[in-house]
């Protein structure tokens, strides 16, 4: 058994910020799944989102994370988070990001941060790191985080369980005040579960997306701390909104002897990256494969519409002319500014073939970011004592039905940060006699196909049955599936010995029927849930949070 005052689960943004704060209180262990860069932070290309303008304002900003949101957010949430939004940015500067200056020469005053401009935003309000600026945070962070000798990193280590009354009464009936008390973690190098006890944990694990078999993601995402802390009895919202990228790399694309003409193509497993929406800020327009522009006729905005609208157009139109993706046309900016703002973009088309000063980029939508999540107050308090959450993981009440671009990484920072100068950090807490992890059965090598087969069934059905456009049906048959491929899962589960890939693909069989559950609690359509059956918004019944 191990003690720390803090344990940190997951590496990204918010991770690293809530570590670096409370390690000003007590010894702190981060622990994650690979490497402290492999997080959806590191990927973030865009920037965030931040008034920092002097023609642009909170109310703005406001507006804007309200409107993409379908107006479900939480109208103080979203104050209190934008008019942080200011003090996060110094905040990182001072953490050692370097943003991508106006004008190298002078220093990193808030005039002179180079502003770009995403889907749904009303003004230049996007601080950014050339198209890297998740890398450049991440960078920054960890950095700090390895000359803090009160931060202990433990990195391929997967938290398999928290620690709760769960694994210490025997009885399993009801417990009034879930507490937790730690994780059981899972080294994955020497195979062997490590308690690790802590006054606090906090959940930073990210989001979800590898649910579904065409994202933007990295390999680790796949919904662990959400999966955690709803077994562990807490309660999460709004996992029905689903963000899909408007415009993720289409592989099928680069090179005319690969491309294939139907739809099929957008299901199948293909290498991906993000094309970041930076470059529609820059005015980049989103074309047919005829190289007819498209965007006018499904909102005012155009190319710079929000992000399900784009989304769901291309999709439309993907689906009308049973074409695997849609062109991003680039050439249209000025080619000085694509190579010095875009040079991640720039290096990854290279690699596909595809000089993008001169070649249109293949795109399609690709699940992205996850909306719903752990309820969680602005100090990112949850249901059980002693855990909070921050980041992709949780639901804040920022985001609404559909999160404005860039909006994410700001609200990763602020949360993180109010949960680590939250009062309670410093609070005793009592522990109760805590077991160690009782290893049930062996491997067994012959069943593995159990978790390497229902993990693909799971991400095609996500794919195909719960993707951008959802109907009832379609839904419900998903959920049947989704039943059987749990059963199958938790019972392998229960009768062997831990691995990280059995741990993974039962929180992502755990994801997947929350999303179903939410989308057929939700009888209408708002911001990324479209429903068929459903295709308009019912104020009347559904302004209102799916709380499970
Ligand atoms: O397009 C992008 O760069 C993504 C930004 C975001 O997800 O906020």
């Amino acid at each position: 058994m191990i003690h720390y005052e803090f344990l940190v689960i997951g590496s990204g943004a918010a991770g690293l910020v809530y570590a670096l704060e409370v390690a000003n209180y007590g010894k702190v262990a981060v622990i994650t799944k690979k490497t402290l860069s492999d997080c959806n932070s590191d990927y973030a290309q865009g920037g965030i989102a931040a008034v920092l303008d002097n023609l642009d304002s909170f109310e703005n900003h406001i507006k804007d994370t309200l409107i993409a949101g379908a107006e479900l957010g939480k109208i103080p949430v979203i104050k209190n988070i934008v008019q942080d939004g200011p003090n996060a940015i110094q905040y990182l500067i001072d953490k050692g990001t370097k943003f991508t200056l106006k004008n190298k020469n002078l220093d990193r005053s808030f005039e002179n941060l180079s502003l770009t401009r995403e889907g749904g935003h009303s003004q230049q309000r996007v601080a950014h790191a050339a198209d890297s600026t998740g890398h450049e945070i991440m960078q920054a962070l960890i950095n700090a985080c390895k000359e803090n000798e009160n931060i202990h990193i433990y990195e391929n280590h997967i938290a398999v369980d928290l620690i709760t009354q769960h694994h210490i009464l025997q009885d399993e009936g009801f417990i009034p005040r879930i507490t937790c008390w730690g994780a059981y973690v899972l080294d994955i190098n020497n195979n062997i579960i490590k308690t690790i006890v802590a006054n606090k944990t906090m959940l930073a694990t990210g989001g979800a997306s590898q649910v579904y078999l065409h994202n933007t993601n990295p390999e680790v995402a796949t919904g662990d701390g959400i999966a955690m802390a709803k077994l562990a009895g807490a309660r999460v919202a709004n996992m029905e909104f689903v963000q899909f990228h408007p415009t993720a790399f289409h592989n099928s694309g680069t090179n005319p002897s690969q491309a294939t003409s139907n739809t099929n193509t957008l299901y199948k497993k293909e290498k991906t990256f993000l094309v970041t929406e930076a470059l529609r800020g820059e005015g980049a327009i989103l074309r047919l494969r005829d190289g007819t522009p498209f965007m006018e006729k499904y909102h005012p905005r155009a190319n710079l519409a929000p992000r399900d609208i784009v989304a769901r157009a291309i999709d439309a139109e993907i689906k009308k002319r049973d074409d695997g993706y849609v062109y991003l046309d680039a050439t249209v900016i000025n080619h000085d500014k694509l190579k010095t703002h875009f040079p991640y973009i720039d290096k990854k088309c290279k690699k596909e073939g595809i000089d993008f000063t001169k070649d249109y980029i293949p795109v399609a939508p690709a699940a992205h970011y996850f909306c719903g999540g752990v309820l969680t107050t602005i100090d990112g308090i949850t249901d059980i004592q002693n855990l909070f959450a921050a980041g992709e993981v949780a639901c804040t009440g920022l985001h609404g039905a559909n999160r404005l671009a860039s909006n994410s990484l700001l609200e990763a920072v602020v949360i993180a940060y109010r949960a680590a100068k939250h009062p309670s950090n410093q609070e005793k807490v009592i522990f109760p006699d805590i077991p160690e992890w009782r290893e049930i059965g062996t491997f067994n090598e012959n069943e593995w196909v159990i978790i390497a087969h229902n993990r693909e069934i799971l991400k095609h059905t996500m794919q195909n049955y719960v993707g951008i456009t959802r109907s009832r049906r379609l839904l419900k048959y998903a959920q049947n599936r989704i039943e059987t491929i749990y059963r199958e899962i938790d019972n392998f589960y229960h009768h062997n010995n831990i691995r990280k890939e059995v741990i993974e693909t039962r929180n992502m069989a755990v994801i997947a029927r929350l999303i179903v559950q939410s989308a057929l609690l939700r009888k209408e359509s708002r911001g990324l849930h479209y429903l068929l059956d459903y295709p308009g918004k019912n104020d009347n019944f559904y302004k209102k949070d799916t709380i499970i």
